[in-house]
Order: structure tokens, then sequence, then C-alpha cells
């Protein structure tokens, strides 16, 4: 595991990015993991600032994002595909039939979840898994648990995890209870992972997940056996270590 450390958010920001960007003039038509989060928009706004430069090329890209709401429509301003759509997808020039995001509209969580494996199955493999991690120490929507859930699956949101998005929602009622997240397993075989933490309420949850035992209750903490993982995060995220 490498640690990267920034300044603040926007250095953060700039540096994931420049991994991030690095891959896609490595490898054009490489598949992207993508995350959702306060975390990531600052990556998104430089991406999508050095594409209308010129300096990126979007059209061979495949992405899968990590997670979405259940019972949650694209329209929806607080869906994920919302989300990627306003901060991305729709700034560069990405083939919208290459972007995926689990379906939150549709009900049936066993065919959301096979459906949404197979599509990962197809790209053989991802190259790159951006992630934010959430005050539990989830990845994705992986929420503390006794075990490491191995592929897509449906999970009830823990009461902190809704308390934290409740932010994003006019109120806490509004916040889904449900969310179809990529499992553990499919996060692990990406080829590199990068992961951005930033501010000093992440301080505790950054030492548990990467210095602390491993351990579903923190699921980030099996990162720490990934052989290509770049943890970039700011100073206030790094104070306690
Ligand atoms: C959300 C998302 C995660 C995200 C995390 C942290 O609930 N499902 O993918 O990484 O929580 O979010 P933030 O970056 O806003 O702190």
């Amino acid at each position: 595991m490498r640690i990267i450390k920034a300044k603040d958010y926007l250095d953060m920001s700039r540096k994931a990015a420049n991994i991030i960007s690095a891959q896609i003039i490595m490898k054009p038509d490489c598949v992207l993991g993508l995350a959702t989060g306060s975390s990531v928009i600052g990556i998104y706004e430089k991406l999508s600032k050095w594409y209308v430069k010129g300096d990126l090329d979007f059209s061979k890209i495949t992405s899968v994002n990590l997670d979405e709401y259940k019972g949650i429509s694209k329209e929806n301003k607080q869906s994920y595909y919302y989300f990627m759509n306003e901060k991305l997808f729709s700034k560069v020039n990405m083939n919208p039939n290459q972007t995926f995001l689990p379906d939150g509209m549709e009900s049936d969580s066993d065919k959301v979840c096979k459906a949404y494996d197979k599509i990962i199955e197809k790209c053989q493999g991802i190259d790159l898994q951006l992630l934010g991690l959430g005050h539990n120490g989830h990845i994705g929507f992986n929420e503390p648990n006794e075990v490491f859930e191995a592929v897509t699956h449906c999970v009830d949101l823990t009461d902190s995890t809704i308390n934290a998005n409740k932010r994003f929602f006019n109120n806490i009622d509004e916040v889904p209870k449900q969310a179809y997240t990529m499992g553990i397993k499919t996060i692990m075989q990406a080829n590199e992972i990068v992961v951005v933490v930033s501010g000093a309420d992440k301080a505790v949850i950054l030492q548990q997940a990467f210095f602390g035992p491993i351990t579903p209750k923190v699921q980030a903490s099996i990162l720490q056996l990934h052989k290509n993982v770049i943890v970039v995060a700011d100073e206030a995220a790094l104070s306690l270590i």
C-alpha cells in the first residue's frame, strides 16, 4: 500500500486525478471502476477540465460504478446515475453505452445483481478502481458486516450511512434504506485501487482501515491485502498516522 499525502482537498483531487489520467493515457480503452460521494467530486472536475483542454480522451473507456440506491430513478437528483452524469459523463466524451451502474429502479434484487455481475464479467477486469471511504469504513455500500460479501448484492444501509447521506436529501425519511453495491471480491480483483480520503472527520476510520486489523467490521481494511493500492489523503485525514 502506498500513501500519498496531499495538502488539502484540492491537492488530493489533483493527485488522484493525475493517477487516473495516467491510466487513461497508458490504456485508452481501460475499464474504470467509479465512485460517488463528496470525496471524488474534485477528481471529476479535474478530469473534465483536462478533457476540455484536449489532454484526455474518454471515447474508448468503459466505466462501472460501485453502487446505486434501490428505488431511486435515474432522473432523481440524488441517484448516483444523476451524480455521475452531472459530474463526469456529460462533461467528457464517454460513450453512454459504455457507462454502467446497477439499475436502482429494478426491485428484483437478484435480477439486478446478477445482471450487474454479468456486465462486470464482460468487461474482463477493472483496470483502476476509485474508492471513497465511508465513516464506518464502508467501500461502495459494503457496510460493516460479519463477512466480506463477494459479488454484487443488495444491502440494508446502516443508520450511520443514512445519517451521513441525509445532507443530500430534504429529510431523513427520503434517504433510501437499501442500495445495490459491487462486492468486495470484485473490488479486490481490480488491477489498481485508488482510495481518496479527506478531512479530519475521516482520520479515525483511515487509521482503523489501513493500520488496524483486517475485519469485515471495517470493510476497507481488506484493502491492506491488495497488491496495488494507493491511498491519496489530505493532511487532516492523515492526522492520526
Ligand atoms: C457513500 C458511497 C461511497 C462513498 C462514501 C463516502 O455512501 N456509497 O461509495 O465512498 O459514502 O462518501 P463521501 O466521499 O461523501 O464521504
